[in-house]
């Protein structure tokens, strides 16, 4: 149990990538305040996190970030029980900026600090939501998919006794489903991050237009039985002459960086838009599909799909629709909270802290660190 005159109170702090977040959450139930401050705008020339700008940029703003949290809460540090910060997985110079910031404020207010997974932070961002509607009851076994620009990853997640463990069930041969959406993007002049305007656009394009192999997205489709054109041909947008537009939007994109819809549509023929709707209801298809094998196979009775990707609607309504008629409860974080927050950092650090499980004085950054 915790020490006596614990506040339960913890400060969250999350550096992985292009996010500088902090945020205080109570008991690993309450959200208090949620800062995050995005480097969108950073990278978003470049087609993708450029590790040394995320550094700098997370430098720049992570006391600002803090202080606002703390403020936001109405609080101040010395009324938290823990600092909490992301350990890994994640940019190695991007993390230790959070976690140099955390050891340097724990040491100085005399706090203990938790290390926390990122990936079990996705996991925890579900928990915290469903505990602040007041739903406590969960139905083991527990399923998680995490889908972010990294990650494409099903867990198995127990709890004994308030401590979480996990076991990474499944993985992705190749690119992480996130990765997939910025890669198009960037490949159709689309712009960073990829899956916010493919979602856009993908509802205005016909999804069977072209068929994307199972998985092998970054591979030549295998079966050639259909007639519809296959994606996965690196020379697609060049045999089907996609290249002047690219160019256009990518000069317009760098005029104006943050297009409306209807913009960016005058900006894409219905051959891009029929492309970008079909690899999407590709990765859809193939993520809900595989997932839902995974979810029959351990017989679990919940499922959590959580991480960046996860706050695309037409995943969520795919996974609606498939659970329920597999009869699989089915729980997503809000859109806020599937992309990365420090919240969820603080609320998986909770049961640790109850716990008694704090970092190493000596802990430090590990970009590929496993959730176990
Ligand atoms: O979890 P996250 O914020 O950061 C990582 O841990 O990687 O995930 C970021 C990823 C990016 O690849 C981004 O393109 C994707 O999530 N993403 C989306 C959507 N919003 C963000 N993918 C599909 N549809 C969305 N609406
Ligand atoms: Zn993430």
């Amino acid at each position: 149990m915790p020490a006596s005159g614990a506040t339960g109170l913890i400060l969250g702090i999350e550096s992985s990538c292009d996010e500088t977040a902090a945020a205080v959450v109570r008991h690993g139930a309450e959200l208090l305040s949620s800062v995050v401050a995005s480097q969108i705008a950073v990278h978003s020339s470049f087609g993708g996190v450029v590790p040394e700008l995320a550094s700098r940029e997370h430098l720049r703003a992570i006391a600002p970030v803090v202080r606002q949290a703390l403020a936001d809460a109405k609080i101040t540090i010395a009324d938290v029980d823990a600092i909490a910060v992301t350990q890994g997985p994640g940019l190695p110079g991007a993390l230790l900026v959070g976690i140099s910031y955390a050891k340097a404020l724990a040491f100085a207010t005399n706090k203990t600090a938790i290390a926390v997974n990122h990936l079990e932070g996705h996991i925890h961002a579900v928990l915290l939501e469903q505990r602040q509607r007041g739903e406590t009851a969960l139905e083991a076994p527990l399923l998680a998919l995490v889908v972010s620009g990294g990650h494409t990853h099903l867990y198995l997640a127990e709890e004994h006794h308030d401590t979480w463990s996990y076991k990474n069930v499944g993985r992705t041969r190749d690119d992480a489903a996130g990765e997939a959406f910025d890669k198009v993007a960037k490949l159709l002049g689309l712009g960073y991050p990829g899956g916010p305007v493919i979602e856009m656009l993908a509802k205005h394009g016909d999804p069977t237009a072209v068929r994307f192999g199972s998985v092998q997205i970054k591979h030549a489709a295998r079966g050639t039985s259909k007639k519809r054109p296959e994606l996965g041909h690196d020379r697609y947008v060049e045999t089907h002459g996609l290249q002047g537009q690219i160019k256009v939007r990518t000069a317009e994109l760098e005029k104006n960086p943050k297009p409306t819809e209807a913009e960016l549509l005058a900006l894409c023929d219905a051959k891009t838009l029929d492309l970008i709707a079909s690899f999407q209801s590709g990765m859809v298809s193939d993520l809900v599909e595989k997932t839902l094998l995974a979810a029959a196979g351990f017989e679990a009775s919940t499922l959590f799909v959580t991480g960046g990707v996860a706050a695309n609607s037409a995943l969520r309504k795919a996974f609606e629709r498939e659970c329920g008629r597999a009869g699989l409860a089915v729980s997503f974080p809000s859109r806020a909270m599937s992309t990365d927050n420090a919240a969820m950092i603080a609320a998986a650090a909770y049961p640790k802290f109850v716990a008694g499980l704090f970092a190493e004085e000596d802990f430090s950054a590990e970009a590929s660190l496993a959730l176990r």
